[in-house]
């Protein structure tokens, strides 16, 4: 058996190939197009490991993407290939269309003839599994309650409304075709291999390099940050386990404002990391408001604990410490991806 995995250079989808092939032996194709954000030295502990292979390819090619299916007779496949950074998708929202709304509209295509030609057992066990965002909910005020898999879609942002609309497909792909799908909503992330323009990365080499940390508006948007692995975990569990067609909200439990975030950020780094000119958040500057900034993201995992028996291992105190220390390990990562190297690397790797 095999999984066909879109996105899997990038940060989520890194972490959950790697986490996989961790758990199991069974192999993975990994489907992306190595954007700005994808970086196949994310995978590159895998190079001669039999059980997974690369195809540089867009989920907006719909005969590449039933020429993979084809091959690889997957018996999943899990999709993580998106725009993700809500400022770029304000200042240009067309790439999130494209990727985010047609991308996912090829693949359903794609899945959908794939599986309508299994056999009986095959296609019963079948999953077309859609990794997507919390910030599809909308914002909530201080006193609302968490989201709840049932909350009305409010997307906000251009990457939200991109995400919104991806799930609607999935959704209507299961109701009108009976495709077998599931939908994981989560919350933000953070780790090891997060690309330095996300807050956490950008806040620990930004202090490394003596640089401002820029906080928009008054700091106090809360978040709850789940660490990556959990992610990968919940969607092993829900692949595993999760009832086709439903959704499942997941979350760390973790609310924290911004501003907390950083001063977690820069105590770890006081700590681990000292600067003779004195505690990094001397660093921190107030910058202006993203437009249409959502205030508070919170989610109501309770569903698939209740169902799946999913919770996450890491609490937000091991889980930052964790990944200061992978950021502070790893400066020729930082670096290369600051400087684009691995995307020369790349254009030369595949120039043949
Ligand atoms: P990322 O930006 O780090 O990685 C996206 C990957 O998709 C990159 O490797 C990129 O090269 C690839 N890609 C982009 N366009 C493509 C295309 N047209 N064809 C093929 N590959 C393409 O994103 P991430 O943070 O790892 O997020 C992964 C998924 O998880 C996304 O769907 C995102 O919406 C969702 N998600 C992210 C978070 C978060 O906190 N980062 C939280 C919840 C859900
Ligand atoms: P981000 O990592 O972009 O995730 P998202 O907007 O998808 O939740 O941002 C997390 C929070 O941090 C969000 O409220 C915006 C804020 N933020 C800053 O204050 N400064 C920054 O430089 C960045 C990138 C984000």
């Amino acid at each position: 058996m095999t999984i066909l995995v879109t996105g899997g250079a990038g940060f989520i989808g890194s972490n959950f190939v790697l986490d996989w092939l961790k758990a199991s032996d069974e192999p993975v194709v990994t489907l992306d197009a190595l954007t700005y954000a994808g970086n196949l030295e994310n995978l590159s502990s895998l190079d001669g490991d039999a059980r997974h292979s690369f195809v540089k390819g867009d989920i907006c090619d719909g005969a590449l993407v039933a020429k993979l299916l084809a091959e690889h007779r997957p018996r999943a496949l899990v999709h993580f290939a998106a725009e993700s950074h809500v400022d770029r998708s304000i200042s240009g929202p067309g790439a999130f269309m494209r990727t985010n709304i047609e991308g996912t509209y090829t693949l359903l295509e794609a899945a959908r003839a794939y599986w309508s030609e299994l056999d009986g057992a095959a296609k019963a066990a079948f999953r077309f599994h859609h990794v997507s965002t919390d910030e599809v909910y909308g914002s909530l005020g201080a006193d609302d309650t968490p989201f709840a898999e049932t909350k009305t879609y409010e997307p906000n942002s251009p990457y939200s409304a991109s995400k919104a609309a991806s799930d609607h497909l999935v959704r209507a792909w299961h109701h009108t075709y009976g495709l077998p799908v599931l939908t994981t909503n989560c919350s933000n992330n953070y780790g090891p291999l997060h690309f330095p323009e996300k807050l956490i990365p950008l806040m620990i080499v930004n202090a490394l390099a003596g640089k401002p940390l820029p906080i928009y508006g008054d700091g106090q948007n809360v978040r709850d940050w789940l660490y990556v692995t959990d992610h990968a975990s919940a969607i092993r569990a829900v692949l595993a386990g999760g009832q086709v067609g439903e959704v499942y909200n997941i979350g760390g439990w973790n609310e924290m404002t911004n501003l907390d975030i950083v001063h977690t950020v820069c105590s770890l780094l006081d700590e681990l990391r000292p600067d003779a000119a004195g505690s990094y958040k001397r660093l921190i500057t107030y910058v202006k408001d993203r437009p249409g900034h959502d205030r508070r993201y919170a989610i109501d995992a309770r569903k698939i604990e209740r169902e799946l028996g999913w919770r996450p291992a890491e609490t937000f105190a091991t889980g930052i410490r964790k990944t200061v220390q992978w950021y502070l390990a790893n400066p020729d990562w930082v670096s290369r991806v600051q400087s684009g190297a691995y995307r020369d690397w790349v254009a030369q790797q595949y120039s043949a």
